[in-house]
């Protein structure tokens, strides 16, 4: 059952001690909020001084959202290194402080405390290492990495410089990998022998060496040593961090950057198969990553904050690394899964570091509700204070029992709605100052605008206890700014349908008290374990197979990962089915695309429900793949209707 669906009014106050405690609360929030929308050129100028200018922003906000002229820009004349930002402006303060607490994936193998003085000299080392590797400004570095505290210090080494990152998370095949480098024509990619996730080894260097042979000759490989198991070395394109970092000076300037200079690009899946390079810049993305980490999550000094996420997504750029640096703030990295070496292990990382604020996502939290009570209740959670949720909804099952297993119905929990395009949280309920509702991402943060439109008219439909596509007027400082080297296709994706809004791609409700509720994609992006996943990608990466003539994807129901990936392949003429295929063709799109688009299930399909002009109508597969035969609506403008039956008849059992 969906979100938005359900009829569940039960409402979670703050306790008086978390709303006497919380940086807003609930009469600050709507002060603040209101004073937002009033003037937003004097709210962001003034959340603008939580980072330090190199020369001071005298313009706060140049925005334009109109259809073929857009263009976004905050505090524009500023500038700023993210670096400092992160780091050395903590130094005299809190140098001895850890910033990065490291835990690694096996529990009997030492975790790591990064002092920020440590990450000074780390950070500085690695930015040396990139400069003599010929990186300059504006140059592109691809990292592919584990989570290991090496991650931390590339991105923020290539912000130290003024080079833009992009993160390809270490679970992508090499044919990804090699598109991304290729999409952003990166100088160096950063790699490491191998990355240790749940007691096995992927060997990241050698998909790196396979993805290399389809770039430039020219692109260099940094390899961080983690398990220090066999690699093949190229000389001259191959160079060892840790032998470099021994020698590199400790100490590197910080480049002076302006506020609209790219910080980083991250590749995420749209409604067409090729994935779209997100763009972020400096002075706003870290305003806002800064300030919602702050007040999301209640952050305040001294704290110990633990986001799970990996920095190859969004949640882990904003939400481990810039977000809580720029706040002087201790973060945990952990390079494991939730149930290695057993379904404890969160908790148990939770007890041993005394986690306050922890934020995972709804498929973790389903996948170890599954495993039982006694998981959770060996492990001291007493310093936890506050709960956060992120990536897809949550379903009031999962979110009672985060609730009262994990919580002890003392923690408040943030549902945070927001994208990689966001930069950061659009939508959530605020510690201490909302009473939470099972499912629902409650409140705008402070100068987000949501609009609920009629999906057809695009006209906005006012009132409380609506439904609609969810677009957001007016611009915040975490907005993207362009898909990299494509404009154009920025403004068709996010401002073309719903003109003068931004298009978030979702849909939502606003209920009869004005909270909102988010019910899911409106496009052809489905979201797997809290995963962004094209279903045009997997079927470009299924028609590639020399079988398959052709394929449609699509998601449906599933308890754990929220949604699964449901193929109807249809073969090759002279190709019969056989359960050896369809093992082949799930390997085949695991090395095409990776593990995280593995499908869950495919059907054989001899033929598919196509309109007389040869589009398939994808309405009638998603119900087949959610069982739900009694309301196909009309199927009398197929081609063909008697296909239709056919699957019915043959629908794959999961
Ligand atoms: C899509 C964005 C933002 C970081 C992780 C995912 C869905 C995200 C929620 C939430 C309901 C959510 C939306 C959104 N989503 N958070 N709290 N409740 N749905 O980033 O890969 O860019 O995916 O994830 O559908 O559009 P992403």
């Amino acid at each position: 059952m969906s979100p938005a669906a359900q009829t569940e009014t039960k409402r979670f106050a703050p306790s008086a001690d978390t709303v006497a405690r919380a940086h807003v609360n609930a009469e600050t929030y709507d002060r603040m909020y209101a004073a937002s929308l009033a003037d937003p050129e004097g709210f962001w100028a003034e959340q603008g001084k939580r980072v330090d200018w190199i020369k001071p922003f005298t313009q706060v906000k140049d925005v334009n959202y109109n259809f073929g002229e857009v263009s976004i820009n905050w505090y524009a004349d500023g500038t700023l290194n993210v670096a400092a930002n992160c780091i050395d402006r903590h130094l005299a303060t809190r140098g001895d402080q850890t910033a990065i607490i490291w835990e690694p994936d096996s529990p009997t193998e030492p975790a790591k405390h990064i002092t920020y003085e440590e990450l000074h000299g780390s950070v500085c080392r690695m930015a040396n290492i990139l400069e003599s590797l010929g990186v300059r400004k504006g140059d592109r570095v691809v990292i592919y990495l584990p989570m290991i505290p090496e991650a931390a210090y590339a991105m923020l080494a290539c912000a130290r410089i003024g080079a833009i990152h992009s993160i390809v998370f270490a679970g992508f095949s090499p044919d990804a990998l090699a598109a991304r480098v290729n999409g952003c024509d990166a100088k160096v990619v950063i790699t490491a022998d191998e990355a240790p996730r749940g007691g096995r080894k992927t060997p990241l260097k050698s998909n790196a060496d396979a993805a290399l042979l389809h770039c430039k000759d020219s692109v260099k490989c940094l390899v961080v040593k983690r398990t220090g198991g066999q690699t093949t070395w190229i000389a001259d394109r191959d160079y060892d961090y840790n032998e470099m970092a021994l020698e590199a000076s400790d100490y590197c300037a910080p480049a002076e950057m302006g506020a609209e200079d790219p910080l980083f690009i991250l590749y995420t899946s749209g409604s067409t198969g090729q994935p779209k390079g997100v763009v972020h810049t400096t002075g706003g993305y870290l305003v806002y990553a800064a300030m919602t980490h702050e007040i999301t999550f209640d952050y305040h000094d001294g704290d110990i904050y633990w986001c799970t996420a990996d920095v190859g997504w969004v949640t882990g750029h904003s939400y481990i690394v810039y977000g809580p640096l720029a706040n002087g703030a201790t973060t945990l990295m952990f390079e494991g899964v939730p149930t290695y070496p057993d379904a404890g292990r969160f908790w148990e990382v939770c007890a041993k570091h005394k986690v306050n604020q922890f934020y995972t996502a709804p498929t973790a939290i389903r996948a170890l509700m599954g495993q039982g009570t006694g998981f959770v209740e060996k492990h001291d959670l007493s310093d936890l204070r506050l709960l956060g949720t992120v990536g897809e909804p949550i379903n009031p099952e999962a979110w009672n029992w985060y609730n009262e297993v994990v919580g002890k119905g003392k923690c408040p929990i943030v549902d945070t709605w927001w994208q990689t395009e966001t930069g950061g949280h659009l939508m959530t309920p605020l510690p201490g100052a909302h009473a939470t509702k099972p499912g629902s991402a409650m409140k705008p943060f402070f100068g987000i605008q949501p609009v609920v439109l009629d999906p057809q008219s695009g006209v906005e439909i006012n009132g409380n206890g609506v439904e609609g596509v969810l677009c957001i007027k007016d611009s915040w400082p975490g907005q993207m700014r362009t898909v990299w080297g494509d404009h154009e296709r920025f403004q068709k994706t996010y401002f073309a349908d719903y003109k003068g809004y931004y298009f978030t791609g979702d849909g939502c409700r606003r209920d009869a008290d004005g909270d909102y509720w988010i019910t899911g994609r409106v496009d052809d992006v489905i979201n797997v374990s809290g995963h962004r996943m094209g279903t045009a990608e997997v079927e470009s990466a299924l028609v590639a197979h020399a079988a398959v003539a052709e394929a449609a994807v699509v998601g449906y129901p599933h308890e754990i990962k929220g949604q699964g990936i449901y193929c109807y392949v249809t073969l090759m003429n002279d190709r019969e089915p056989s359960d050896e295929l369809m093992k082949e063709l799930r390997t085949w799109v695991r090395t095409e695309i990776g593990p995280i688009a593995s499908p869950d299930v495919i059907q054989w399909a001899p033929g598919l429900p196509k309109t007389r002009s040869g589009k398939i109508m994808r309405r009638i597969l998603r119900k087949i793949a959610e069982n739900d035969f009694g309301s196909l609506g009309d199927t009398s403008t197929l081609a063909d209707p008697s296909v239709v039956d056919d699957l019915i008849a043959n629908r794959a059992s999961k």
